[in-house]
Protein backbone atom coordinates (compact mmCIF):
# COMPACT_ATOMS: atom_id res chain seq x y z
CA UNK A 1 0.00 0.00 0.00
CA UNK A 2 1.36 3.02 -1.15
CA UNK A 3 -0.38 5.72 1.41
CA UNK A 4 1.21 4.03 4.40
CA UNK A 5 5.02 4.12 5.21
CA UNK A 6 6.66 1.47 4.84
CA UNK A 7 7.48 -0.99 7.70
CA UNK A 8 11.31 -1.74 8.06
CA UNK A 9 13.36 -4.51 9.47
CA UNK A 10 16.86 -3.93 10.18
CA UNK A 11 19.02 -7.33 9.98
CA UNK A 12 22.15 -7.79 12.58
CA UNK A 13 22.06 -6.08 15.52
CA UNK A 14 25.52 -4.37 16.03
CA UNK A 15 26.80 -0.94 16.28
CA UNK A 16 25.53 -0.56 13.14
CA UNK A 17 22.42 -2.57 13.00
CA UNK A 18 21.41 -1.36 16.45
CA UNK A 19 21.77 2.22 15.96
CA UNK A 20 19.88 2.02 12.33
CA UNK A 21 17.15 0.28 13.65
CA UNK A 22 16.51 2.98 17.03
CA UNK A 23 16.91 5.77 14.23
CA UNK A 24 14.29 4.71 11.86
CA UNK A 25 11.64 4.15 14.73
CA UNK A 26 12.77 7.65 15.92
CA UNK A 27 12.04 8.71 12.35
CA UNK A 28 8.64 7.38 12.90
CA UNK A 29 8.46 4.16 11.28
CA UNK A 30 7.58 0.73 12.69
CA UNK A 31 10.96 -1.47 13.07
CA UNK A 32 11.75 -5.15 13.70
CA UNK A 33 15.53 -5.55 14.35
CA UNK A 34 16.97 -9.29 13.52
CA UNK A 35 19.45 -10.73 14.80
CA UNK A 36 20.83 -14.69 15.38
CA UNK A 37 22.43 -14.21 18.79
CA UNK A 38 18.97 -14.39 21.35
CA UNK A 39 20.51 -13.01 24.19
CA UNK A 40 21.51 -10.17 22.68
CA UNK A 41 17.81 -10.17 21.30
CA UNK A 42 16.55 -10.14 24.52
CA UNK A 43 18.37 -7.13 25.82
CA UNK A 44 17.69 -4.95 23.15
CA UNK A 45 13.94 -5.91 23.43
CA UNK A 46 13.75 -4.63 26.87
CA UNK A 47 15.57 -1.48 25.61
CA UNK A 48 18.97 -2.21 26.79
CA UNK A 49 22.12 -1.40 24.39
CA UNK A 50 24.78 -4.23 25.00
CA UNK A 51 27.53 -1.86 24.09
CA UNK A 52 29.08 1.68 24.67
CA UNK A 53 27.04 4.66 22.18
CA UNK A 54 26.60 7.90 23.95
CA UNK A 55 22.43 8.57 23.67
CA UNK A 56 21.68 4.99 22.54
CA UNK A 57 20.19 3.68 25.89
CA UNK A 58 17.70 6.34 26.05
CA UNK A 59 17.13 6.25 22.69
CA UNK A 60 15.95 2.94 21.84
CA UNK A 61 14.48 2.47 24.96
CA UNK A 62 12.29 4.86 24.08
CA UNK A 63 11.58 3.57 20.92
CA UNK A 64 10.71 0.21 22.56
CA UNK A 65 8.90 1.40 25.51
CA UNK A 66 6.49 3.78 22.48
CA UNK A 67 6.40 0.02 20.52
CA UNK A 68 7.85 1.21 17.15
CA UNK A 69 10.78 -0.89 18.10
CA UNK A 70 10.76 -4.99 18.42
CA UNK A 71 13.64 -7.56 18.02
CA UNK A 72 13.33 -10.55 16.79
CA UNK A 73 15.53 -14.14 16.11
CA UNK A 74 13.31 -14.96 13.41
CA UNK A 75 13.89 -14.33 9.93
CA UNK A 76 10.63 -15.30 8.23
CA UNK A 77 8.72 -12.55 10.86
CA UNK A 78 10.90 -10.41 9.31
CA UNK A 79 9.54 -11.03 5.62
CA UNK A 80 6.61 -11.03 6.67
CA UNK A 81 6.46 -7.59 8.64
CA UNK A 82 9.15 -5.83 6.64
CA UNK A 83 8.76 -3.61 2.99
CA UNK A 84 12.44 -2.64 3.35
CA UNK A 85 14.76 -5.01 4.70
CA UNK A 86 17.81 -3.45 5.79
CA UNK A 87 21.02 -5.76 5.84
CA UNK A 88 23.11 -4.51 8.46
CA UNK A 89 25.62 -8.08 9.52
CA UNK A 90 29.43 -7.85 10.04
CA UNK A 91 32.01 -8.41 7.07
CA UNK A 92 34.97 -9.16 9.25
CA UNK A 93 38.38 -9.44 7.66
CA UNK A 94 39.72 -12.80 6.59
CA UNK A 95 42.96 -14.42 7.71
CA UNK A 96 46.23 -12.70 7.00
CA UNK A 97 44.52 -9.18 5.43
CA UNK A 98 43.01 -11.20 1.83
CA UNK A 99 39.74 -9.33 1.94
CA UNK A 100 36.37 -9.41 3.63
CA UNK A 101 34.46 -12.20 4.97
CA UNK A 102 31.25 -12.12 3.38
CA UNK A 103 29.44 -15.31 4.96
CA UNK A 104 26.95 -13.41 6.90
CA UNK A 105 25.96 -11.29 4.05
CA UNK A 106 25.31 -14.42 1.53
CA UNK A 107 23.78 -15.80 4.43
CA UNK A 108 21.30 -13.82 4.88
CA UNK A 109 20.24 -13.52 1.14
CA UNK A 110 20.45 -16.94 0.81
CA UNK A 111 17.85 -17.15 3.77
CA UNK A 112 15.45 -14.18 3.43
CA UNK A 113 15.26 -14.69 -0.38
CA UNK A 114 13.14 -17.74 -0.29
CA UNK A 115 10.95 -16.22 2.12
CA UNK A 116 9.89 -12.69 0.49
CA UNK A 117 6.63 -13.23 -0.92
CA UNK A 118 5.23 -9.76 -1.77
CA UNK A 119 7.38 -7.17 -3.44
CA UNK A 120 9.63 -5.29 -1.38
CA UNK A 121 13.10 -3.46 -1.06
CA UNK A 122 16.23 -5.23 0.69
CA UNK A 123 18.75 -2.59 0.91
CA UNK A 124 22.90 -3.52 1.84
CA UNK A 125 24.36 -1.12 4.23
CA UNK A 126 27.04 -3.60 5.37
CA UNK A 127 30.69 -2.76 3.85
CA UNK A 128 31.49 -5.15 0.99
CA UNK A 129 33.92 -5.32 -1.66
CA UNK A 130 33.08 -3.61 -5.29
CA UNK A 131 31.21 -6.35 -7.43
CA UNK A 132 29.28 -8.13 -4.70
CA UNK A 133 26.11 -6.58 -4.63
CA UNK A 134 24.98 -6.84 -8.72
CA UNK A 135 25.08 -11.10 -7.99
CA UNK A 136 23.70 -10.56 -4.80
CA UNK A 137 21.31 -9.17 -6.68
CA UNK A 138 20.81 -11.64 -9.30
CA UNK A 139 20.56 -14.75 -6.73
CA UNK A 140 17.88 -12.42 -4.57
CA UNK A 141 15.65 -12.28 -7.46
CA UNK A 142 16.43 -16.03 -8.67
CA UNK A 143 15.66 -16.91 -4.85
CA UNK A 144 12.44 -15.58 -4.11
CA UNK A 145 8.86 -15.73 -4.99
CA UNK A 146 7.98 -12.32 -6.07
CA UNK A 147 11.24 -13.07 -8.43
CA UNK A 148 12.64 -9.14 -9.54
CA UNK A 149 9.79 -7.70 -7.19
CA UNK A 150 12.52 -8.49 -4.27
CA UNK A 151 14.98 -5.80 -5.32
CA UNK A 152 18.39 -5.67 -3.99
CA UNK A 153 19.46 -1.70 -3.31
CA UNK A 154 23.41 -0.46 -1.44
CA UNK A 155 22.91 1.92 0.82
CA UNK A 156 26.54 2.00 2.46
CA UNK A 157 26.68 3.68 6.31
CA UNK A 158 29.14 6.26 7.42
CA UNK A 159 28.28 6.60 10.92
CA UNK A 160 31.03 6.45 13.25
CA UNK A 161 30.93 5.11 16.61
CA UNK A 162 30.47 7.21 19.47
CA UNK A 163 28.58 9.45 17.16
CA UNK A 164 25.96 7.08 15.45
CA UNK A 165 23.11 8.50 16.37
CA UNK A 166 23.65 12.05 15.21
CA UNK A 167 25.75 10.57 12.16
CA UNK A 168 22.59 8.40 11.13
CA UNK A 169 19.33 11.50 11.93
CA UNK A 170 21.66 13.86 10.16
CA UNK A 171 24.18 12.57 7.54
CA UNK A 172 26.18 14.03 5.87
CA UNK A 173 25.19 12.70 2.82
CA UNK A 174 22.78 9.69 1.80
CA UNK A 175 24.22 7.51 -1.45
CA UNK A 176 21.53 5.09 -2.93
CA UNK A 177 22.76 2.16 -5.18
CA UNK A 178 19.82 0.94 -7.20
CA UNK A 179 19.04 -0.82 -10.06
CA UNK A 180 16.09 1.10 -11.09
CA UNK A 181 13.56 3.99 -10.76
CA UNK A 182 11.48 1.84 -8.66
CA UNK A 183 14.37 1.30 -6.14
CA UNK A 184 15.21 4.85 -5.81
CA UNK A 185 11.47 5.68 -4.63
CA UNK A 186 11.29 3.33 -2.17
CA UNK A 187 14.59 4.48 -0.95
CA UNK A 188 13.46 8.26 -0.41
CA UNK A 189 10.43 7.36 1.11
CA UNK A 190 12.31 5.43 3.56
CA UNK A 191 14.71 8.50 4.53
CA UNK A 192 11.93 10.84 3.39
CA UNK A 193 12.25 12.47 7.17
CA UNK A 194 16.04 12.93 6.30
CA UNK A 195 15.46 14.20 2.52
CA UNK A 196 13.01 17.43 3.15
CA UNK A 197 14.18 20.62 4.52
CA UNK A 198 12.92 21.53 8.04
CA UNK A 199 13.97 24.49 10.31
CA UNK A 200 15.90 22.37 12.47
CA UNK A 201 17.81 20.73 9.11
CA UNK A 202 18.38 21.14 6.02
CA UNK A 203 17.52 18.30 3.66
CA UNK A 204 20.56 15.66 3.39
CA UNK A 205 22.07 15.86 0.02
CA UNK A 206 21.27 12.32 -1.82
CA UNK A 207 23.88 10.79 -4.65
CA UNK A 208 21.74 7.71 -6.84
CA UNK A 209 24.30 5.79 -9.14
CA UNK A 210 24.81 2.49 -9.31
CA UNK A 211 25.43 -0.84 -7.41
CA UNK A 212 29.34 -0.86 -7.84
CA UNK A 213 29.58 2.82 -7.40
CA UNK A 214 27.70 2.54 -4.20
CA UNK A 215 29.86 0.06 -2.79
CA UNK A 216 32.96 1.71 -3.68
CA UNK A 217 32.08 5.06 -2.10
CA UNK A 218 32.49 3.42 1.16
CA UNK A 219 35.04 1.48 0.66
CA UNK A 220 36.69 4.94 -0.79
CA UNK A 221 35.84 7.18 1.79
CA UNK A 222 37.31 4.41 4.65
CA UNK A 223 40.56 4.35 2.52
CA UNK A 224 40.85 8.01 2.44
CA UNK A 225 40.20 8.56 5.90
CA UNK A 226 43.18 5.86 6.54
CA UNK A 227 45.71 7.42 3.90
CA UNK A 228 45.08 10.77 5.04
CA UNK A 229 45.50 10.04 9.13
CA UNK A 230 48.67 7.83 7.61
CA UNK A 231 49.73 10.65 5.61
CA UNK A 232 49.76 13.26 8.79
CA UNK A 233 51.33 10.57 10.52
CA UNK A 234 54.43 10.43 7.91
CA UNK A 235 54.27 14.08 8.55
CA UNK A 236 54.99 13.64 11.68
CA UNK A 237 57.73 11.22 12.12
CA UNK A 238 59.18 14.01 9.82
CA UNK A 239 58.80 16.28 12.55
CA UNK A 240 60.22 14.51 15.07
CA UNK A 241 63.60 13.85 13.13
CA UNK A 242 64.38 17.56 11.81
CA UNK A 243 62.46 19.08 15.84
CA UNK A 244 59.32 20.65 13.65
CA UNK A 245 56.28 20.14 15.69
CA UNK A 246 53.56 18.56 14.30
CA UNK A 247 50.35 20.41 16.43
CA UNK A 248 51.14 23.50 15.20
CA UNK A 249 51.95 22.49 11.73
CA UNK A 250 48.44 20.48 11.54
CA UNK A 251 46.57 23.33 12.39
CA UNK A 252 48.35 25.29 9.41
CA UNK A 253 47.26 22.38 6.91
CA UNK A 254 43.90 22.40 8.75
CA UNK A 255 43.17 26.53 7.94
CA UNK A 256 43.61 25.79 4.13
CA UNK A 257 39.93 25.42 3.29
CA UNK A 258 40.79 22.36 0.72
CA UNK A 259 42.34 20.33 3.50
CA UNK A 260 40.01 21.15 6.12
CA UNK A 261 40.83 20.50 9.78
CA UNK A 262 38.92 17.66 10.85
CA UNK A 263 40.56 14.05 11.17
CA UNK A 264 43.77 15.42 11.04
CA UNK A 265 44.93 14.28 14.67
CA UNK A 266 48.69 12.75 14.23
CA UNK A 267 49.58 10.66 17.23
CA UNK A 268 49.19 6.55 17.37
CA UNK A 269 47.19 6.44 14.35
CA UNK A 270 43.87 4.55 13.68
CA UNK A 271 42.04 1.23 14.60
CA UNK A 272 38.69 0.14 15.10
CA UNK A 273 36.77 -2.23 13.04
CA UNK A 274 36.60 -0.44 10.15
CA UNK A 275 39.34 1.84 8.84
CA UNK A 276 41.77 -1.06 9.40
CA UNK A 277 40.52 -3.74 7.84
CA UNK A 278 38.14 -2.20 5.17
CA UNK A 279 41.66 -0.57 3.98
CA UNK A 280 43.31 -3.99 4.06
CA UNK A 281 40.07 -5.27 1.90
CA UNK A 282 40.50 -3.01 -0.36
CA UNK A 283 44.13 -3.14 -1.04
CA UNK A 284 43.07 -7.04 -1.74
CA UNK A 285 40.13 -6.10 -4.07
CA UNK A 286 42.30 -3.48 -5.93
CA UNK A 287 45.32 -5.78 -6.62
CA UNK A 288 42.52 -8.74 -8.12
CA UNK A 289 41.30 -6.21 -9.89
CA UNK A 290 45.21 -5.26 -11.32
CA UNK A 291 45.04 -1.13 -9.80
CA UNK A 292 49.06 -1.34 -9.59
CA UNK A 293 51.04 0.88 -8.24
CA UNK A 294 47.66 1.70 -6.26
CA UNK A 295 48.20 -1.24 -3.96
CA UNK A 296 51.73 0.15 -3.06
CA UNK A 297 50.41 3.00 -1.66
CA UNK A 298 47.45 1.35 0.06
CA UNK A 299 50.02 -0.80 1.89
CA UNK A 300 52.17 1.66 2.41
CA UNK A 301 49.13 3.30 4.68
CA UNK A 302 48.40 0.08 6.73
CA UNK A 303 52.12 -0.34 7.35
CA UNK A 304 52.93 3.33 8.23
CA UNK A 305 49.83 3.12 10.76
CA UNK A 306 51.28 -0.43 12.16
CA UNK A 307 54.24 1.28 12.43
CA UNK A 308 53.17 3.90 15.07
CA UNK A 309 52.64 1.61 17.86
CA UNK A 310 55.73 0.10 17.30
CA UNK A 311 57.49 3.54 17.49
CA UNK A 312 54.81 4.17 20.74
CA UNK A 313 56.62 0.99 22.34
CA UNK A 314 60.32 2.19 21.53
CA UNK A 315 59.88 5.44 22.70
CA UNK A 316 58.53 3.68 25.97
CA UNK A 317 61.88 2.08 25.97
CA UNK A 318 63.72 5.06 25.15
CA UNK A 319 62.47 6.83 27.82
CA UNK A 320 62.91 4.17 30.56
CA UNK A 321 66.72 3.77 29.26
CA UNK A 322 66.57 0.73 27.05
CA UNK A 323 65.00 -1.93 29.17
CA UNK A 324 61.56 -2.22 29.59
CA UNK A 325 61.38 -5.68 32.12
CA UNK A 326 60.04 -4.78 35.49
CA UNK A 327 58.96 -1.31 34.50
CA UNK A 328 55.52 -0.08 35.95
CA UNK A 329 53.73 1.44 32.86
CA UNK A 330 50.41 3.12 33.33
CA UNK A 331 48.51 3.06 30.38
CA UNK A 332 45.28 5.44 29.93
CA UNK A 333 43.17 4.32 27.14
CA UNK A 334 42.11 0.88 26.05
CA UNK A 335 39.21 1.92 22.98
CA UNK A 336 40.04 2.40 19.97
CA UNK A 337 38.85 5.94 20.20
CA UNK A 338 36.48 7.68 22.59
CA UNK A 339 33.13 7.54 23.34
CA UNK A 340 33.26 4.03 22.68
CA UNK A 341 34.01 0.53 24.65
CA UNK A 342 35.54 -0.93 21.01
CA UNK A 343 38.41 -2.94 21.43
CA UNK A 344 39.04 -4.12 18.28
CA UNK A 345 42.30 -3.42 16.53
CA UNK A 346 42.60 -0.94 19.60
CA UNK A 347 45.82 0.82 19.00
CA UNK A 348 46.08 1.47 22.43
CA UNK A 349 45.68 -2.09 23.89
CA UNK A 350 48.41 -3.34 20.90
CA UNK A 351 50.95 -1.25 22.75
CA UNK A 352 50.04 -2.58 26.31
CA UNK A 353 50.32 -6.09 25.44
CA UNK A 354 53.55 -5.30 23.22
CA UNK A 355 55.40 -4.00 26.36
CA UNK A 356 53.36 -6.52 28.50
CA UNK A 357 55.27 -9.20 26.53
CA UNK A 358 58.34 -7.55 26.70
CA UNK A 359 58.45 -8.00 30.52
CA UNK A 360 56.81 -5.04 31.60
CA UNK A 361 54.39 -4.87 34.54
CA UNK A 362 50.94 -2.89 32.72
CA UNK A 363 48.02 -1.25 34.37
CA UNK A 364 45.66 -0.22 32.04
CA UNK A 365 42.63 1.88 32.95
CA UNK A 366 39.84 2.93 30.34
CA UNK A 367 36.62 5.09 31.17
CA UNK A 368 33.96 2.61 29.38
CA UNK A 369 36.25 -0.32 27.73
CA UNK A 370 37.30 -2.28 30.71
CA UNK A 371 35.25 -4.94 30.02
CA UNK A 372 35.83 -5.55 26.62
CA UNK A 373 39.56 -4.70 27.12
CA UNK A 374 39.91 -7.90 30.25
CA UNK A 375 38.45 -10.20 27.37
CA UNK A 376 41.09 -9.24 24.59
CA UNK A 377 43.80 -8.66 26.96
CA UNK A 378 43.34 -10.93 30.18
CA UNK A 379 47.19 -10.99 30.77
CA UNK A 380 47.85 -7.34 31.98
CA UNK A 381 46.47 -5.49 34.80
CA UNK A 382 43.47 -3.56 35.15
CA UNK A 383 42.75 0.24 37.02
CA UNK A 384 39.33 1.50 37.71
CA UNK A 385 40.73 5.21 37.85
CA UNK A 386 43.84 6.98 36.19
CA UNK A 387 45.13 7.37 39.58
CA UNK A 388 45.15 4.16 40.08
CA UNK A 389 46.63 2.90 37.14
CA UNK A 390 49.61 5.37 37.66
CA UNK A 391 50.31 4.56 41.31
CA UNK A 392 53.79 3.61 41.48
CA UNK A 393 54.40 4.07 37.46
CA UNK A 394 58.09 4.65 35.93
CA UNK A 395 55.81 6.11 32.62
CA UNK A 396 52.43 7.13 31.93
CA UNK A 397 50.93 6.88 28.50
CA UNK A 398 48.55 8.46 27.04
CA UNK A 399 46.90 6.16 24.01
CA UNK A 400 43.19 7.43 23.99
CA UNK A 401 42.26 10.41 24.08
CA UNK A 402 39.04 10.28 26.40
CA UNK A 403 38.00 13.85 27.35
CA UNK A 404 38.53 12.92 31.41
CA UNK A 405 42.24 12.29 30.45
CA UNK A 406 42.51 16.14 29.75
CA UNK A 407 41.29 17.19 32.97
CA UNK A 408 43.30 14.65 34.78
CA UNK A 409 45.05 16.62 37.72
CA UNK A 410 49.11 16.61 36.55
CA UNK A 411 50.03 17.59 40.42
CA UNK A 412 48.02 15.19 42.03
CA UNK A 413 48.86 12.03 39.54
CA UNK A 414 53.19 13.93 40.08
CA UNK A 415 52.70 12.66 43.70
CA UNK A 416 51.29 8.93 42.93
CA UNK A 417 54.02 7.99 40.49
CA UNK A 418 57.56 6.75 40.84
CA UNK A 419 58.64 8.37 37.67
CA UNK A 420 56.55 11.85 36.66
CA UNK A 421 57.15 10.99 32.97
CA UNK A 422 54.42 11.37 30.00
CA UNK A 423 54.38 9.88 26.67
CA UNK A 424 51.42 12.08 25.04
CA UNK A 425 50.31 9.54 21.86
CA UNK A 426 47.37 11.36 20.66
CA UNK A 427 48.71 14.98 21.31
CA UNK A 428 45.67 16.41 23.26
CA UNK A 429 46.58 17.18 26.86
CA UNK A 430 48.25 20.69 28.01
CA UNK A 431 52.03 19.88 27.46
CA UNK A 432 52.88 22.94 29.10
CA UNK A 433 50.21 22.12 32.45
CA UNK A 434 51.80 18.82 32.87
CA UNK A 435 55.71 20.75 32.50
CA UNK A 436 54.32 23.26 34.84
CA UNK A 437 53.69 20.45 37.42
CA UNK A 438 57.01 18.81 37.25
CA UNK A 439 56.60 16.33 34.54
CA UNK A 440 58.85 15.05 31.62
CA UNK A 441 56.87 15.21 28.36
CA UNK A 442 57.37 13.10 25.52
CA UNK A 443 54.96 12.97 22.18
CA UNK A 444 54.72 11.41 18.77
CA UNK A 445 55.51 14.02 16.13
CA UNK A 446 56.72 16.84 18.79
CA UNK A 447 60.09 17.84 19.95
CA UNK A 448 60.61 17.36 23.39
C1 LIG B 1 35.00 5.08 10.57
C2 LIG B 1 34.57 6.21 9.62
O1 LIG B 1 34.97 7.48 10.16
C3 LIG B 1 33.06 6.21 9.44
O2 LIG B 1 32.69 7.20 8.49
C4 LIG B 1 32.65 4.84 8.93
O3 LIG B 1 31.24 4.74 8.78
C5 LIG B 1 33.10 3.78 9.92
O4 LIG B 1 34.52 3.83 10.07
C6 LIG B 1 32.69 2.45 9.39
O5 LIG B 1 33.21 2.03 8.34
O6 LIG B 1 31.76 1.82 9.94
P1 LIG B 1 35.00 4.74 13.22
O7 LIG B 1 35.82 3.53 12.95
O8 LIG B 1 33.85 4.65 14.14
O9 LIG B 1 34.43 5.34 11.84
O10 LIG B 1 35.97 5.82 13.87
P2 LIG B 1 36.75 7.13 13.39
O11 LIG B 1 36.20 8.28 14.13
O12 LIG B 1 36.81 7.21 11.92
O13 LIG B 1 38.20 6.83 13.96
C7 LIG B 1 38.99 5.78 13.40
C8 LIG B 1 40.36 5.75 14.02
O14 LIG B 1 41.12 6.87 13.58
C9 LIG B 1 40.40 5.79 15.54
O15 LIG B 1 41.31 4.83 16.00
C10 LIG B 1 40.87 7.20 15.86
O16 LIG B 1 41.56 7.24 17.07
C11 LIG B 1 41.76 7.49 14.68
N1 LIG B 1 41.89 8.93 14.42
C12 LIG B 1 40.82 9.65 14.07
C13 LIG B 1 43.13 9.53 14.53
O17 LIG B 1 44.14 8.86 14.83
N2 LIG B 1 43.24 10.87 14.29
C14 LIG B 1 42.17 11.61 13.93
O18 LIG B 1 42.34 12.83 13.71
C15 LIG B 1 40.93 10.99 13.82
Amino acid sequence: DQGQPPRITVIGAGYLGATHAACMAALGFQVLGVDVDSERVDRLGRGEVPFHEPGLPELLSTQVAEGRLRFTTSLALAAEFGDTHFVCVGTPELPRGYGADLSQVVTVIEMLGPLLTRPCLVVGKSTVPVGTAEPLARRLAELSPVGEHARLAWNPEFLREGHGIQDTLRPDRLVFGVTDDVAERALRRVYAPLLADTPERPATPVVVCDLPTAELVKVAANAYLATRLSFVNLVADVCEASGADVVPLTRALGLDPRIGDRFLGAGLGYGGGCLPKDLRAFTARAEQLGAGRGVELLQAVDQINVERRSRTVALVREELGGEVTDARVAVLGAAFKPHSDDVRDSPALTVAADLHLHGARVAVHDPHALTNARRELPTVDYADSAYEAATGADIVLHLTEWPEYAALDPDRLRRLVRRPTLLDARNTLDRDHWTRAGWSVRSLGRPR
